[in-house]
């Protein structure tokens, strides 16, 4: 296996707060890797790390066997809210992506066909010319997924991209990336608070503790999809990631 993403001994302090102290993991190229700890320890914070907004006070991060600053073009963003924008349909959306990143590098009719190409993967082949207004969330959260496939990055970080959805919509959406990261073969990086929905993605589970943040364990899944998230194997490694995280064992609302 050889990794895509590598943070070794990373420190990052806000003001004085420290928010990580040498934290180090790594990322295996073409996994699914879902980061999982409580609210506020910095797990947005490190997408924002691995995609190079945010820069590290000590340590470094390599992406694709460059520095983090060198590889920004293997990576895009799904966030917690799709961000679309509400004047260009599905398509023109998707296209959006591709103008901000390549510029007149890519021409429009690849733009477009790519857009098409993409949109259908994800479902919405016969939506492509639908406003944001007229889509449902988990429609909307598609179109941002197209919309960050279409730029051909090798790696997708993914922040609670289903956490606004409603739970019949979310467990859906979860089998659909799933399918979609088989197809694609990306690398996949998933950031969560939910153990099931990390139970359910991951081909490794990061479990990141309280600040001043560090790696508590990394947890390898290696049940086949579709999981049966009530088999005994899940319900030990539910308890240990519940156990991990101290918290009292949850149940999806
Ligand atoms: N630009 C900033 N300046 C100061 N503090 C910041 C900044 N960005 C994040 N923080 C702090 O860093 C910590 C980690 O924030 P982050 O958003 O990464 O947490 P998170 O794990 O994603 O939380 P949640 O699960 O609630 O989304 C928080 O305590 C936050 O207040
Ligand atoms: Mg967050």
């Amino acid at each position: 296996m050889t990794a895509i993403i590598e943070l070794d001994r990373v420190s990052i302090a806000f003001q004085k707060e420290v928010i990580y102290d040498q934290l180090s993991f790594s990322v295996n190229d073409g996994e699914f890797l879902c980061i999982l700890g409580p609210s506020g320890c910095g797990k947005s914070t490190l997408l924002r790390v691995i995609g190079d907004l945010l820069g590290v006070d000590t340590g470094s991060v390599t992406v694709a066997g460059f520095p983090a600053a060198q590889a920004w073009q293997e990576i895009a963003y799904v966030f917690q809210s799709p961000r679309l924008l509400p004047w260009r349909d599905a398509e023109a959306n998707v296209i959006l992506g591709q103008q901000l990143r390549f510029g007149r590098e890519r021409g429009a009719d690849e733009m477009r066909q790519k857009a098409r190409a993409l949109l259908d993967l994800v479902g919405l082949g016969r939506d492509t010319h639908k406003y944001p207004a007229m889509m449902s969330g988990g429609e909307r959260q598609r179109v941002s997924i197209a919309r960050a496939l279409a730029v051909d990055p090798r790696i997708v970080l993914m922040d609670e991209p289903f956490s606004a959805l409603d739970v019949t919509t979310r467990r859906r959406m979860r089998s659909e990336i799933i399918e979609i990261w088989k197809k694609t073969g990306k690398t996949i990086v998933f950031v969560t608070h939910e153990v099931d929905e990390a139970l359910e993605l991951a081909d490794r589970v990061v479990v990141l503790s309280v600040k001043p943040t560090r790696v508590l364990e990394t947890v390898s899944l290696s049940m086949p999809r579709p999981r049966n998230l009530a088999s005994p194997e899940m319900n030990a490694a539910r308890m240990r990631l519940t156990r991990l995280l101290g918290v009292p064992e949850q149940a999806e609302e």
